[in-house]
């Protein structure tokens, strides 16, 4: 495998054992995301009090924004069992069966990954969803017959980075689809302080905005360059992270202010150089970096579109004026905006 990049919003091996003793486990320690947080409480407590399943929720969004997390609070708010597999982890469609068949009442099934899942499996997906009741074909040829098998009521939580290539039989079975949105800075500052003191890092309030301004609207970034903020306190200061610290180590990795690292400044400068600011297509562009296309689409521009440093038109992918402004490079072909570069600072 190539080397693992420290801002990929996607999880890393490193980050397996931290994150889940950094995970919140209650609605209440879940930072952000307040609409989402708000209709859940509520739905929630509807459920619990009318003692039925929640209504199968679908939550996507980018990596690292918290839907596995909140998969977990959502079985733990209910009270309830959490069960958890992905798309690709289910192979046959006896494999999904088995798991239906071993739930308990109410428990919720996470399922990431869920527009990952091959066809014959989510066909056993619908009956089971709707009516809580697995249709098993028995026997070959005339003599086959169908059998129903009820099933204990239960909520399946899907999750997905890419909400578009769900069928659209699946996605109308999810009573509740969730959108989860980038954080802002003051949040992602709130969980750099929460995950400083579960991991005892004395941090004062301007180092974690520091961190917090330069994750990328994601808190799995967040948590990542506090750990590595930690470890230059360390060695380099006196253990104290402050926002110059912060920023020394930061600016040593390579991050800059708007959280861009060395790949998303490839990406931009390959576009406005190679490519004379677009159009380009996704796959040209991805090759030009050689990556995957699905990786730059779901893990690198998604927060470069955000912060308008990127636009998708149905010609290609284009550079936008701020984002040549933030490199120091040309806007290509635009004289005229380039003669804005000219101008002394804070002259424009
Ligand atoms: N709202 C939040 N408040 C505090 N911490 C959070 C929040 N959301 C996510 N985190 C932290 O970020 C980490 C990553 O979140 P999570 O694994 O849930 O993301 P994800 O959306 O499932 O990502 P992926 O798409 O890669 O599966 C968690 O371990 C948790 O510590
Ligand atoms: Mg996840």
């Amino acid at each position: 495998m190539e080397e693992e990049r420290l801002m990929a919003p996607a999880e890393l091996s490193e980050d397996g054992e931290i994150e889940r003793t950094l995970r919140p486990r209650r609605l209440d320690e879940y930072i952000g995301q307040t609409r989402i947080k708000e209709n859940m409480q509520v739905y929630i407590e509807a459920a619990k009090g009318r003692r039925e399943a929640l209504d199968h929720v679908l939550l996507y969004g980018p990596p690292g924004l918290g839907k596995t997390t909140l998969a977990g609070i959502i079985a733990n708010e209910l009270g309830t069992g959490f069960r958890a597999t992905s798309g690709p982890a289910i192979e046959r469609a006896g494999d999904l069966a088995a798991i239906l068949t071993n739930l308990e009442a109410y428990d919720v099934l996470f399922i990431d990954e869920i527009h990952r899942l091959n066809r014959t499996v989510e066909e056993i997906l619908y009956p089971a969803m709707e009516d809580f009741a697995l249709d098993i074909i028995i026997g070959k040829g005339p003599s086959a017959r169908s059998l129903r098998i009820d099933l204990q009521p239960f909520t399946l939580v899907g999750a997905t980075t890419r909400a578009g290539l769900l069928t659209s039989p699946l996605r109308d079975r999810f009573g509740i689809i969730d959108r989860l949105e980038y954080y802002d800075t003051a949040e992602l500052e709130q969980i750099v302080k929460r995950s400083a003191s579960i991991m005892q890092i004395v941090i004062d309030s301007r180092g974690a905005t520091e961190i917090a301004g330069r994750a990328r609207g994601t808190p799995r970034v967040a948590n990542r360059l506090l750990k590595r903020v930690r470890d230059f306190a360390q060695v380099r200061a006196n253990g104290h992270i402050t926002k110059t610290v912060a920023d020394e180590s930061l600016t040593m990795l390579e991050i800059d202010a708007l959280g861009l690292d060395r790949i998303d400044r490839q990406l931009l400068i390959t576009m406005a150089e190679k490519f004379a600011g677009g159009p380009v297509g996704l796959e040209t562009l991805a090759a030009s970096i050689s990556e995957e296309p699905e990786t730059v689409e779901d893990v690198y521009e998604p927060y470069l579109m955000k912060i308008g440093f990127l636009q998708r038109t149905p010609r290609g992918r284009m550079i936008t004026y701020p984002a040549c402004r933030h490199l120091g490079i040309k806007v290509p072909g635009k004289p005229e905006q380039n003669a804005l570069f000219e101008m002394p600072e804070g002259k424009g």
